[in-house]
């Protein structure tokens, strides 16, 4: 018999055009599991509802955005499922019967609820979905069965919380699902084009979506050392998000940029002007991908579409199964 494949569950809230960031620290590893694994890949709009409740009517513009980056990015729809979870209503079944079991507490420290209350000020957060968010996170991963959630470091206390749930679930109904593993996703450190973190809301962003003149605009105008202010200066590549983008993109060069940094051989233009061949060559093949799906057009919804089909097949026979196991045969 041939080996089953195990079954992975990731996801992401549909935030808009994703920038390298997430291609990096994301969607490079999900691309790379899709041969050894039975990969589902999730759209979160129900997760982006539980704080952008009031911007529903962007979600699906930045549905079709996204879904674009993830197939440039080589998300292969032969290989895995992409789907929309809001397609798939058998989720918010599976999180009702879920939040039954799921004791107030467990929610109520979970460390991200807490941050986000605590420094999240502009948004009303007040709200029953939002204390739940990892109760629908948990239904997302256990709806598939899945065994592996690839994940980074600040998903891990929902996965921990997907598996106090799951084991509490098994044993008051029976053992319906396999206790799911996270799997850490090394993230690569990228600063944005001015050396904060790199994100939308800083306007600091290489996109995915970026063209060569928009690269080549934010690598020139891009912040680095500040103590490093003509030829000659000696630069101090540790606390220069240009080099870190060489770390990137250029590993093999990095021991010789960072002497001739440090010793002012090299000056920040030249620095970026060899940033800017790598970076250019490796986008290149992504821009091509993003191309050729852009010229069939709706191609990226259909994919969603037939994507979240699938999901669906999947998602209804294993809630049959957590049906009968909760209530019984001939329920209703
Ligand atoms: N909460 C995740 C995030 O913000 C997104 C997500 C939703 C997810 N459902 C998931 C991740 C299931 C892994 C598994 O990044």
């Amino acid at each position: 018999m041939a080996l089953l494949k195990k079954t992975i569950l990731s996801g992401m809230r549909p935030t808009g055009k994703l920038h390298i960031g997430h291609l990096l620290g994301v969607l490079n590893n999900w691309a790379s599991l899709q041969d050894e694994y039975n990969c589902y890949f999730e759209v979160a709009d129900w997760h982006a509802l539980t704080s952008e409740f009031a911007g529903a009517r962007q979600l699906s513009a930045n549905i079709r955005e996204m879904a674009v980056d993830w197939l440039s990015a080589g998300l292969d729809p032969e290989k895995s499922v992409m789907f929309v979870q809001s397609g798939v209503p058998e989720h918010a079944e599976l999180h009702l019967l879920l939040s039954m079991i799921t004791p107030l507490p467990w929610l109520e420290r979970c460390p991200t609820y807490k941050e986000q209350i605590n420094e999240i000020k502009d948004k009303d957060l007040s709200n029953y979905g939002f204390l739940g968010y990892p109760v629908l996170q948990a239904a997302d991963i256990l709806i598939y069965k899945a065994s592996v959630v690839p994940i980074g470091q600040d998903q891990l206390p929902h996965v921990e919380l997907t598996r106090e749930i799951c084991r509490r679930f098994n044993n008051l109904y029976g053992n319906v699902f396999p206790e799911p593993v996270h799997l850490f996703t090394k993230v690569p450190k990228v600063l944005g084009t001015d050396g904060r973190k790199m994100s939308k809301s800083y306007n600091n962003s290489i996109f995915i979506s970026d063209t060569q003149e928009d690269c080549v605009k934010k690598i020139k105008t891009a912040f680095t050392d500040p103590q490093k202010m003509r030829k000659g200066d000696k630069g101090h590549p540790d606390c220069c998000p240009v080099f870190m983008l060489q770390e990137v993109y250029a590993p093999g060069q990095v021991p010789e940029i960072r002497k001739d940094c440090e010793s002012g051989v090299l000056n920040c233009v030249d620095c970026k002007k060899a940033l800017l061949e790598e970076l250019l060559k490796a986008m290149d093949p992504i821009r091509e991908k993003r191309e050729k799906i852009l010229a069939q057009k709706g191609r990226a919804e259909e994919i969603l579409r037939e994507g979240t089909k699938k999901a669906e097949i999947t998602a209804k026979k294993n809630m049959a199964e957590v049906r009968e196991a909760v209530f019984g045969k001939n329920h209703v």
